[in-house]
């Protein structure tokens, strides 16, 4: 009998043992093993937090960030706060309550935002300010960034290529005053176009402060708030549509005919494209964009839209992930550049960025797997 038992015992053992085996050389295989790997190096969880689900842009982030993520083994949560300072600040809150070491945040006002900074810097959080830099503070560690001053001098150099003459009707748009990225776009495109107004090749139609300040090839701040006070679409694509609609009731056939507009980014372009479409006395109108969103891209290959500046999402999450792990093991995120907030020198490395037209379409948005081609009509 204890034989016996002993036997069975002996038996259960051994084919236990072979089944251990069995399943520890299988998990090896298996291609989920690699990718629990990082987790278990970096110990730490990171929160992002995001602006609005509103805009096709930030759920283009969301997308690229589960994606990256998922690639990389991490777990993470991502809220979006609704274009809402006080619920940014709740959602700030809550992933510090979740134990987060670690903050990617895109600011909705980059002002308010300072106080969610600060609660997360008091916790022991590190801040990494995303695309939009928090301003007034000294609760930012690292700021992933495009080189915005670069936008807003691909658009402006897109007008200025594909006008000639003198005379030519400019109409000025600016996204909303709270993001500080709107002033850097505004900056660049005012390097560019400001000469261009100053010999005579555009006249602006749209905005008597930018008309005063037109001789000045550097604005301040306030210069430039002024300015963006008058023609602001505060990102948002109803906005955009009304003031661009105002303009064209203000304006008479004469301030028409070939027109160009700076405006700030895809979804405000399309809104103030489809308003000078509408406009009987435009004959033909050049637009600018950013963030190659499908609907502009189709756009632009329909010569709705003329063209786009892609910022490619992929980059900047790559880099805010790099800063996330570098700030968890306890070290610091390259930098290459500071970006001054209002009271510190926050540490960036800016991205750079491509304008995209019909003519480079196919190569830039398709061949380089940012977009597939299943997404559009009629590519070139
Ligand atoms: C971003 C743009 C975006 C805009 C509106 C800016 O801060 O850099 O990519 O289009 O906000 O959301």
């Amino acid at each position: 009998m204890y034989r016996k038992n002993s036997f069975i015992l002996l038996a259960m053992l051994l084919i236990f043992a072979v089944l251990l085996a069995a399943c520890g050389g299988s998990a090896t295989a298996t291609e989920e093993a690699p990718a629990e790997a990082p987790a278990e190096e970096v110990a730490g969880k990171v929160g992002i937090v995001l602006p609005t689900r509103d805009e096709p842009r930030w759920i283009q982030d969301e997308a690229r960030f589960e994606e990256a993520l998922a690639a990389a083994g991490y777990e993470v949560e991502i809220l979006f706060s609704q274009g809402d300072s006080a619920r940014e600040k709740a959602n700030v809150e809550d992933l510090i309550t979740k134990g987060v070491q670690v903050l990617v945040i895109t600011p909705h006002d980059g002002a308010a935002a300072a106080a969610a900074a600060e609660v997360a810097q008091e916790a022991g959080v590190k801040v990494i300010s995303y695309d939009r830099l928090i301003l007034e503070t000294d609760a930012v560690d690292y700021y992933v960034t495009f080189d915005s001053i670069a936008v807003g001098a691909a658009q402006a150099q897109y007008l200025v290529d594909k006008a000639s003459g003198e005379g030519n009707p400019l109409y000025l748009y600016a996204g909303a005053a709270s993001d500080n990225n709107a002033f850097l776009f505004f900056e660049g495109a005012w390097n560019v176009l400001q000469p261009k107004i100053a010999d005579g090749t555009f006249v602006i139609k749209n905005s008597s402060e930018a008309e005063a300040l037109q001789d000045k090839a550097e604005l301040t701040r306030d210069e430039m708030a002024q300015i963006i006070g008058q023609v602001t679409t505060n990102w948002d694509f109803n906005t955009a549509k009304n003031l661009a609609e105002a303009n064209l009731t203000a304006t008479t056939a004469e301030d028409k005919g070939d027109v160009f507009i700076l405006a700030p980014n895809d979804g405000t372009a399309r809104a103030i494209a489809d308003a000078f479409a509408a406009d009987g006395d435009v004959s033909s109108y050049v637009v600018t964009g950013q963030d190659a969103e499908v609907a502009s891209v189709q756009y632009i290959i329909d010569g709705k839209q003329s063209m786009t500046v892609l910022k490619d999402v992929r980059t900047l999450v790559g880099d805010a992930i790099a800063a996330a792990i570098t700030f968890l093991e306890g070290g610091t995120p390259a930098q290459t550049n500071t970006y001054n907030n209002g009271v510190i020198d926050v540490p960036a490395k800016p991205s750079e960025v491509i304008s995209v037209d019909q003519d480079n379409v196919q190569a830039e948005i398709i061949d380089s797997g940012y977009w597939p081609a299943d997404e559009f009509t009629g590519l070139p």
